[in-house]
């Protein structure tokens, strides 16, 4: 049932590319110049008149959540707002009519996802569900929705539910985008060229996998951790550091990277392994400047870069390359290095990967 792999996590790291595919296959009608997401189509209105849009969700989802924020807001230009499902939906929010709610949940089944939304339709908003499970309880709660095809995720550490969210939600901001005249005809076809090559790059990406091993054998004995982004990979640091956390026990923090210097910055010393996405496209000078500063304080550098990278190569202890991708689909490949790292780790220590302690795939209760 692992199809020869010795984890469900590590076969489903591996499936990505498929997931990846399976996800945009059947939407992305790029000969006619379309994405076909019926869910949308059937509520285009909703979509067009929505002043903003609100992204319920928890854990790993929740960041996916984050990544869309970013992507929507600079193809849309309409703002959008990742809310804790949990902290929504204890604090009255401010809902309107014109609101659209997308609730993200790979199990379909998360207790505070579904309350959240429940609030949200109650209140008059639109919700529209990126679930992976069919016909979960979310999946059917919501008006409308669009499955993500990553097909079953066994592994507690969510990672092909991850990529899929954020190619559902990438195909979600370009048809909009197009829908509103926000993005010209070229532009339009250029990100589904770049989303039709992701999965061969993530192939290429897991091609690291042994040199990722290595490094994860230098430091499985850390005690903290820190990861840093800037931009689109922000919320690729936050959910690598919680995939350290939940499979090898390990404290992690993620930080956008300039936040840096307004507190974590005192915890680096030369027993701190810092984990920076410094690829080319995204805020690169000042990543680097980054860098430098944990350098000056000794920190232990490992950089997730864009492939053929000088710069960063110079300064960092170990580097792991992605290949080149527009910045706003970098998430799918910067991801990758980081979860093949928790899973070496968590297996040098001898942890339960696929069933961590005190975890549950899905959280059905509050
Ligand atoms: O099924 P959901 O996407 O609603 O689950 C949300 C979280 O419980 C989930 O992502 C959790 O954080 C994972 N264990 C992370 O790997």
């Amino acid at each position: 049932e692992k199809g020869g792999y010795p984890h469900f996590m590590l076969k489903e790291i591996y499936e990505q590319p498929q997931a990846i595919r399976d996800t945009f296959r059947g939407r992305m009608r790029e000969h006619k110049g379309i994405i076909k997401m019926a869910g949308v189509d059937d509520h285009i209105d909703k979509f067009l008149n929505a002043k903003r849009l609100v992204i319920l969700a928890c854990g790993t989802s929740w960041h996916a959540g984050l990544v869309a924020e970013y992507i929507i807001e600079e193809l849309v230009r309409v703002p959008v707002e990742v809310e804790y499902a949990s902290e929504f939906r204890y604090r009255n929010p401010v809902i309107e009519k014109d609101d659209v709610v997308i609730a993200i949940s790979q199990s379909g089944e998360t207790a505070d996802t579904m309350a959240a939304m429940k609030l949200a339709k109650e209140h008059g908003a639109f919700v529209f569900g990126v679930c992976n499970v069919v016909g979960s309880s979310i999946s059917r709660e919501a008006h409308a929705g669009a499955y993500t095809h990553a097909g079953p995720e066994i592994g507690v550490a969510s990672t092909k539910a991850f990529t899929t969210q954020i190619t559902v939600l990438t195909l979600l901001g370009l048809k909009i985008a197009k829908a509103k005249g926000k993005i010209s005809t070229s532009d339009f076809h250029m990100h589904l060229e770049e989303l039709r090559l992701i999965p061969e790059k993530v192939e290429e990406a897991l091609k690291n996998n042994e040199h990722v091993r290595k490094i994860a054998e230098v430091y499985k004995d850390a005690s903290n951790c820190l990861y840093l982004g800037r931009g689109f990979n922000f919320p690729v640091a936050l959910e690598g550091a919680l995939k350290l956390k939940e499979i090898s026990y390990i404290h992690a923090e993620g930080y956008p990277a300039a936040e840096m210097k307004h507190g974590p910055i005192a915890l680096i010393d030369e027993q701190m392994p810092v984990v920076v996405i410094a690829t080319r496209r995204g805020h690169y000078d000042k990543i680097v400047s980054n860098i430098q500063e944990i350098k000056s304080r000794k920190g232990k550098i490992i950089a997730i870069v864009t492939k053929g990278d000088v710069t960063v190569k110079e300064l960092a202890d170990h580097v792991i390359e992605v290949p080149e991708v527009m910045d706003s689909m970098s998430p799918l490949l910067t991801t990758i290095p980081l979860q093949l790292l928790s899973y070496h780790i968590a297996v040098m220590l001898g942890k339960n990967v696929d069933q961590p302690r005190n975890l549950a795939k899905s959280v059905t209760v509050e």
